[in-house]
């Protein structure tokens, strides 16, 4: 059944983006993209996906004003992003530029056109480094690079908006986003990549010489780093849950969306040659610097609040899941 409310989804035609456009899509509401493609994909959003895309930047505010004014757009959720750390640090101006001033453009827009429905990607790099595991919504927050700090200007700007103007908002700290869509049709292609699972699983198809593993000595079970990666599927069925939240008149507030299990880089690269029955050949690398030993949320307040229950928690699911799309569309 058609749902009344329209949904702008921005960077849609990206990772995450795709993934919540077809959830939207299966639970009946109708979408609008605003994509730039810098990093997304027109060709899924044209074979898969089927809904309009409005190729343009949330740095053109006469764009946006006439994009709320064409579409009348009843919520928004907000993926459009640049999303490398290091480049974050290496180029802060573009990432403050896109993410911030990007993302006052597009509230701007969405206040002054009267949507009061907003949801917003952020991340568990808000937190900074975990003074206490696993991470709660009310953790600190102290990001130790730009990216993390732009989405956390970006998080404060909101709830501000929401106290003015009413543009209600859920925010979603999300952890390490994996896996891709079980029936096969989307998937994570980010170029450049450098996500450990694509990493790992073009290293199993040859595509990579390997995975690098940066320090062998941390203190964890293994001596890797252990991270939270959460199925994008059950990301997607948040994502639902967090609008339908808003549309039912609930509050401005933010949930992580994790796993609440870590996984080491080593158990990831083993499970990987399970699941692809090839080699995956490794080396050891330096730590990096600002890699705490283990990064997990918990996801509490989220399957409390919303009643999110993830589907897919187990590694072995995301990794099969990854890999059939990667062969597909890289093998
Ligand atoms: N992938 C993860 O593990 C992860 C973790 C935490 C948070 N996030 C956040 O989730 C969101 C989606 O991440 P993703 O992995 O799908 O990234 P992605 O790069 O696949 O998707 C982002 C999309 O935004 C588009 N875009 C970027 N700047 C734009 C602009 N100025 N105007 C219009 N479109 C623009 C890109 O073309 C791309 O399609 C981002 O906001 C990211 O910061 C991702």
């Amino acid at each position: 059944m058609a749902k009344e409310c329209k949904v702008l989804v921005t960077g849609g035609a990206g990772y995450i983006g795709s993934h919540v456009v077809l959830a939207l899509q299966e639970r009946g509401y109708s979408v609008v993209i605003l994509d730039n493609l810098s990093y997304g994909h027109r060709d899924l959003v044209e074979s898969v996906l089927r809904v309009p895309l409005i190729v343009g930047d949330m740095q053109d505010r006469s764009l946006l004003q006439q994009l709320f004014t064409d579409q009348a757009p009843g919520a928004v959720m907000h993926f459009a992003a640049f999303t490398y750390v290091g480049e974050s640090v290496q180029d802060p101006a573009k990432y403050y530029r896109n993410n911030v001033i990007g993302s006052l453009n597009l509230l701007d827009a969405a206040y002054t056109a009267g949507v009061e429905h907003f949801v917003f990607s952020s991340t568990c790099a808000t937190y900074g480094l975990p003074q206490t595991l696993p991470i709660p919504e009310e953790h600190s927050q102290v990001p130790i690079n730009p990216y993390g700090a732009g989405k956390l200007m970006v998080e404060r700007a909101m709830l501000d908006y929401a106290a003015a103007y009413g543009l209600e908002t859920v925010i979603f700290r999300y952890f390490n986003a994996a896996g891709a869509d079980p029936a096969g049709r989307l998937g994570e292609d980010h170029n450049p990549e450098t996500h450990l699972i694509p990493l790992v699983l073009l290293s199993a198809l040859g595509k990579l010489p390997g995975v690098k593993i940066f320090g062998e000595d941390y203190p964890t079970p293994d001596g890797t780093c252990i991270r939270d990666y959460i199925h994008v599927a059950d990301l997607a069925a948040a994502h639902i849950l967090g609008l339908e939240y808003l549309l039912g008149g609930g509050k401005s507030t933010a949930f992580n969306l994790g796993n609440g299990q870590g996984f080491s880089v080593r158990q990831v690269i083993d499970t990987a040659a399970q699941v692809s029955g090839r080699i995956i050949p490794t080396s050891p690398a330096p730590r990096r610097p600002g890699d705490p030993p283990i990064l997990v949320g918990s996801s509490a307040k989220a399957q409390s609040v919303l009643g999110w229950v993830p589907q897919y928690p187990q590694l072995e699911q995301i990794l099969e899941h990854a890999w059939a799309w990667h062969q597909k569309r890289h093998g």
